[in-house]
């Protein structure tokens, strides 16, 4: 038995799927929301608004629980770049400022802060293993940072950030925290207000098994008036839909992020994709997705195989990064994909990130397809 039930996940009729950091296989339910969302509106058009309108405070909800946080605090987003530029963008600047954030970052996450730099923003790099050590001599080696921003779980090898004793350094430095969760969120147990976290965002194709380019953005209650909504409209207000009224008054929440129609059916399918997640348990599916990951690392080990990713409890995640000598990783990555195992070939290692449906012979078919490739 897995945590996830197999049969919500057609894709494991053709593939090993061991991909959730890439583009995750939409659940069955998820499909037949979105399917509901366009028949509904083929039918009858704008009167199943109301009713679409109460799907997205459910799915509000559910996402909120998923990252242990308030609904008030969470706005739905097009993917984890527009939650970045809203904190880049939305933020006031000084020439001068600082943002510190890790070496290595995925582009996206890295970006929007280069994109300040003719505002003066200054963009320093931690380098070396992401400690949070590592993290406070950065922060102390210049002037205190505007900001921190990481990636909870780093994209190429899979090493995950202490966001709470992180958090606990920027408080300290008086910096803003902001977190790109996308490779953690939905499979590794969340507790972003708790852990101090001040901004996080994530697009739900990966872990959090939802369709692409529909994603959450969390923003802490006292960060909220720091950040100048960017795309304000009907519905960024607190009386949307009176349409008399041209007074513009953000919403109190950070529902005063989402400036016009929400992206309906993929929220709608979101929402059922994070439900699926919420019922199987996350802490099921973590516990889950770690043994599998723990058994990949021996059987690579087992075969030779250099394991790139760092297998200390405290900083492993869901995905095993692994250097094969005598192929080139793309090259295996296209082989592996022939014999029907989906994986990807990411920081110079292949990359491999189970979710809570795969199951052990999965990861033990990918050992041997390995270890035959290499020859
Ligand atoms: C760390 C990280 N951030 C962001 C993204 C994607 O950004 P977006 O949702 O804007 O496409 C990815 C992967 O594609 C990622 O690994």
């Amino acid at each position: 038995m897995t945590p996830l039930p197999r049969e919500q996940f057609p894709a494991v009729n053709r593939w090993a799927y061991l991909n959730h950091a890439g583009i995750c296989p939409l659940p069955s339910s998820s499909v037949e929301a979105l399917r509901r969302q366009a028949v509904e509106v083929s039918l009858d058009g704008e009167f199943t608004y109301a009713a679409h309108s109460a799907a997205i405070e459910r799915a509000r909800v559910s996402a909120a629980t998923l990252m242990g946080v308030s609904s008030r605090d969470v706005a739905f987003v097009k993917n984890t770049s527009t939650g970045l530029g809203f904190v880049a963008n939305g933020l006031e600047w000084a020439p001068g400022d600082r943002v510190v954030i890790p070496d290595g970052e995925f582009p996206s996450t890295l970006y929007p802060w280069l994109a300040l730099a003719d505002r003066g923003v200054v963009v320093d790099r931690v380098s070396g293993p992401l400690t949070t050590e590592a993290f406070a001599e950065k922060i102390a080696a210049g002037p205190p940072p505007k900001i921190v921003v990481t990636s909870w779980v780093q994209f190429g090898h899979g090493r995950r950030v202490d966001l709470a004793a992180l958090s606990r350094v920027c408080r300290d430095a008086g910096a803003l925290f902001c977190v790109d969760v996308i490779q953690g969120l939905g499979v590794i147990p969340a507790r972003l207000e708790e852990w101090g976290v001040d901004f996080a965002m994530a697009d739900g194709h990966k872990w959090l098994l939802g369709p692409q380019g529909c994603g959450v953005f969390y923003v802490r209650e006292s960060c909220l008036d720091l950040l100048r909504p960017l795309e304000p409209g009907w519905n960024s207000v607190v009386h949307r839909e009176d349409w008399d009224n041209p007074a513009y008054v953000p919403d109190v929440t950070a529902r005063r992020l989402e400036g016009g129609m929400p992206n309906i059916a993929g929220i709608a399918a979101l929402g059922t994709s994070i439900d699926l997640v919420l019922a199987a348990g996350i802490e099921e599916i973590w516990s889950h997705v770690d043994g599998l990951c723990e058994r990949a690392r021996e059987g690579f080990a087992g075969i030779g195989a250099t394991v790139l990713s760092d297998g200390d409890a405290g900083y492993r995640s869901g995905i095993v990064s692994v250097h094969v000598d005598g192929i080139p990783i793309p090259l295996l990555a296209e082989r592996l994909k022939a014999r029907g195992i989906a994986c990807s070939a990411r920081a110079g290692g292949l990359r491999i990130s189970p979710h809570g449906y795969n199951t052990e012979d999965e990861i033990d078919r990918l050992i041997v397809a390995v270890g035959e490739e290499r020859g």
